[in-house]
């Protein structure tokens, strides 16, 4: 069974209390338990990791090699700025899906760009917590299908 790691960065710990208007009501745990049983219906593996430091999330990317075949993330604001992430992903060369629960490109400018995505198979933004169904659908797919 292809197992995909799942990680959330920075601030998504407090999805819930953080922003409603913009991110919604879901906690970080609800996103999880819907990750999990859309894994179950596609027959995939996932495990999860949060964090709000960027080198722990590196050394998590890192842990990955060798050791599962995908990656769902999504880098929070890291996504806007950190070159170390993506030099990261770059690295294990595993295939990448980058999810947003906000449509980062209608935000602001700062959003619009992400420095990870061009090393991502592909980036879904916009549908909250449907986000990462449809990410870890497309990553499933991938895995399956990698042409
Ligand atoms: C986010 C969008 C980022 O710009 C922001 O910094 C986040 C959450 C999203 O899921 O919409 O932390 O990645």
């Amino acid at each position: 069974m292809a197992t995909i790691c799942v990680i959330n960065g920075p601030n998504l710990n407090m999805l819930g209390v953080r922003e409603p208007g913009v991110y919604g009501t879901s906690t970080l745990a609800d996103i999880e338990r819907l990750v999990r049983d859309t894994a179950d219906q596609l027959g995939v593996g996932v495990s999860f990791f949060q964090s709000n430091h960027e080198g722990a999330i590196i050394d998590r990317i890192h842990e990955a090699f060798g050791r599962e075949d995908g990656i769902l993330i999504n880098p929070g604001a890291l996504t806007h700025y950190s070159y170390a992430l993506r030099d990261a992903l770059s690295t294990v060369a595993l295939p990448v899906v980058e999810v947003h629960l906000s449509n980062i490109h209608k935000r602001e400018a700062f959003r619009h760009v992400s420095v990870t995505a061009p090393v991502a198979a592909g980036q879904i933004a916009g549908f909250g917590p449907q986000s990462y169904v449809l990410g870890l659908t497309a990553l499933a797919g991938l895995l399956r299908q990698p042409e």
